[in-house]
């Protein structure tokens, strides 16, 4: 009997669509190749172009649908027309936040083959698994505008951190450094700062280490921690910081990397409770959508994750390698300084997938 998982396709909008289906491409090679699970796949339409047909991005029965996939495959969501905030409000935020994925993971390395633009750093030199906070924080969604374009106009945006929220999220992040090597944690705040919200986060993080005795842990203050990032990244492991902090420290990691389109994340329900989401942390790219050229490794490698999540870590692995493989055979797309298309980029790595031992 094989194993069969469910998988909720949603490709989006832009390059979604053109790296999701190279995604599909590839896991369905790897599913072939293993022998021992097969992807039924849904696929769905939402974005962009069904908002403009039918003012909503995705039905009113969305979340209903996901729930019955065991995991989901994201492309992107963002158009040239639609404010980016009614498009992520529309699409992305409400999946994750309906479905509770409170935690969303980013991993980050150096692939071979791949340069990073820190002069000294190789392979192995930036190894970071990076948590984000999911579900409050700065993007909770609290906050309005009242005195609409008259000179007394406020608006407010209000930071939510919950004892719950922060709690959990920080035992996932200790949870997470102790599965790694090196078992070590850094708790990004602001706490100098902002002195209620992120001095919370500091008690809370140095509560939960009390049930992480063999994970040693340390603090950076964001601002210190983009320079820590590129000056001492090897000093780096596991770190853990708001839906804010780290959304802009994972690009920046991502950056380091090489390029953002190598880089995967995975919006994660750690109980399990709803399918998580697995997506490249890259958006739409209007400036490349339909050239052909869109990398697809951040999609390659988020559905490494995924696979991962649903128990098949042999699969996984097979599939990490075959895109280092291809990664240090040159065969790379334009943002990596290569000529590859897509779809180059997608048949080496699916060959790869067939010529693994
Ligand atoms: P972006 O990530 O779409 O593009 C930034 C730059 O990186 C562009 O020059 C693009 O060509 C390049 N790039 C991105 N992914 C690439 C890939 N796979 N291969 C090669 N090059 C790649 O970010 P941008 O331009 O700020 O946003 C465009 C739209 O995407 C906006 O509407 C934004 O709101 C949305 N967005 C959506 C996200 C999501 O759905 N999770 C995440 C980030 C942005
Ligand atoms: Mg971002």
């Amino acid at each position: 009997m094989t194993r069969q998982y469910r998988i909720a396709s949603v490709p989006g909008d832009g390059i979604g669509p053109e790296v999701i289906a190279a995604g599909l491409e590839v896991l369905d090679a790897v599913a072939s190749r293993d022998g021992g699970f097969s992807l039924a796949v849904d696929h769905y339409d939402w974005g962009s172009d069904r908002y403009r047909k039918h003012g909503a991005f995705m039905p009113a029965d969305a979340l209903a649908w996901l729930r019955t996939a065991d995991a989901i495959y994201f492309g992107a969501v963002g158009d040239p027309n639609i404010p980016d905030h009614i498009t992520l409000w529309g699409l992305r935020l409400p999946i994750c936040q309906g479905l509770d994925q409170y935690a969303n993971v980013r991993p980050t390395r150096i692939l071979p083959g791949v340069t990073s633009p820190l002069r000294d750093a190789g392979p192995g030199d930036l190894d970071w698994m990076i948590i984000r906070e999911n579900s409050e924080g700065e993007y909770a969604g609290q906050g309005g505008r009242t005195h609409r374009g008259l000179p007394e106009e406020v608006a407010t945006e209000t930071s939510i951190f919950t004892r719950r929220g922060v709690e959990r999220i920080m035992r996932f992040a200790f949870e997470t450094a102790r599965s790694r090597p090196r078992r070590h944690l850094t708790v990004v705040t602001k706490s100098n700062a902002q002195r209620h919200g992120m001095v919370f986060w500091d008690e809370i993080a140095a509560l939960v280490s009390h049930d992480y005795k063999d994970v040693t842990w340390d603090k950076e203050l964001v601002d210190a921690m983009t320079m820590r990032m590129v000056r001492r990244p090897r000093s780096l492991d596991t770190v853990v910081a708001t839906n804010l902090h780290a959304d802009i420290l994972s690009d920046l990691a991502a950056a380091l990397a090489g390029s953002l389109g190598i880089a995967p994340t995975g919006n994660i329900d750690p109980e399990r409770r709803s399918p998580s989401m697995f997506e490249p942390i890259h958006g739409s790219a209007f400036d490349i959508t339909g050239k052909g050229i869109a990398n697809p490794v951040g999609t390659f490698w988020t559905g490494a994750m995924m696979l991962e999540h649903l128990g098949e870590k042999a699969a996984a692995d097979l599939l990490m390698r075959a895109v280092e493989q291809v990664c240090a055979a040159g065969i790379l797309s334009p943002d990596l300084g290569g000529s590859a298309t897509t779809q180059a980029v997608t048949k080496a790595v699916v060959e790869a997938v067939r010529g693994m031992n």
